[in-house]
C-alpha cells in the first residue's frame, strides 16, 4: 500500500460535505490519504496529539477544514512544521466569511496557506497539496500538467462556434 502522504482533518462530519469535493481530487490523481474529523474545541487533545505526531508519520501536508471560528488549520499548524492548507467552510450565519477571517488572519510566524470559501476551496486544496508533493514526484507533475491541459481544452471546447 502507498505510503499515506496527504491527511484530510475536519471540525465536524458536516464538513465532510465540502471536504468530499478535496477527497475526489486527491483520489482521481491517485493519492493515498487518510481522514479524520478532530475538533479544536471539542476533542482538542485529539488535536494535538494528531498534529504532533503527523510528521513522524511520513504524512506530507495537512489539509483542515473549518467553519466559523475555525481555528483548527492554525493550531494544528502552531504544532507541527507541515505545510497546512486551511479550508473555510461555508457557514450559514456569515457565508463562510467568519471561517475565511479566521483561517487566512494568521499573525506572522504561523503559516496557513487558505483557499476560498466552501467547495472550489476544497478542491484547490487538494491541487495544492498535490502540486507540493509534486516538487519531488515527476509523474505526479506530469499529472498536473495534463490535468491543466484538459481544462485548457474544455475552455476552448465551451467556446461559441
Ligand atoms: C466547526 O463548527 C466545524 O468545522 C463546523 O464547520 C462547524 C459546525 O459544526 P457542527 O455544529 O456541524 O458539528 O467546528
Amino acid at each position: 500500500m502507498d505510503q499515506i502522504r496527504v491527511a484530510l482533518v475536519m471540525g465536524s462530519i458536516s464538513d465532510y460535505e465540502t471536504v468530499i469535493e478535496t477527497v475526489k481530487v486527491l483520489e482521481s490523481f491517485g493519492i493515498a490519504y487518510e481522514k479524520n474529523v478532530i475538533s479544536a474545541h471539542r476533542t482538542p487533545e485529539d488535536m494535538v496529539q494528531y498534529a504532533k505526531l503527523a510528521s513522524s508519520r511520513g504524512l506530507q501536508v495537512i489539509i483542515a477544514a473549518a467553519g466559523g471560528a475555525a481555528h483548527l488549520p492554525g493550531m494544528i499548524a502552531s504544532l507541527t512544521t507541515l505545510p497546512v492548507i486551511g479550508i473555510p467552510i461555508k457557514t450559514s450565519a456569515l457565508d463562510g466569511l467568519d471561517s475565511l477571517l479566521s483561517i487566512n488572519q494568521m499573525p506572522a510566524g504561523i503559516p496557513v496557506l487558505t483557499t476560498a470559501i466552501g467547495i472550489a476551496g476544497a478542491k484547490n486544496a487538494a491541487l495544492g497539496a498535490i502540486r507540493i508533493l509534486a516538487l519531488h514526484d515527476l509523474d505526479l507533475a506530469q499529472k498536473l500538467i495534463d490535468y491543466q491541459n484538459d481544462l485548457a481544452q474544455s475552455v476552448r471546447d465551451s467556446n461559441f462556434k
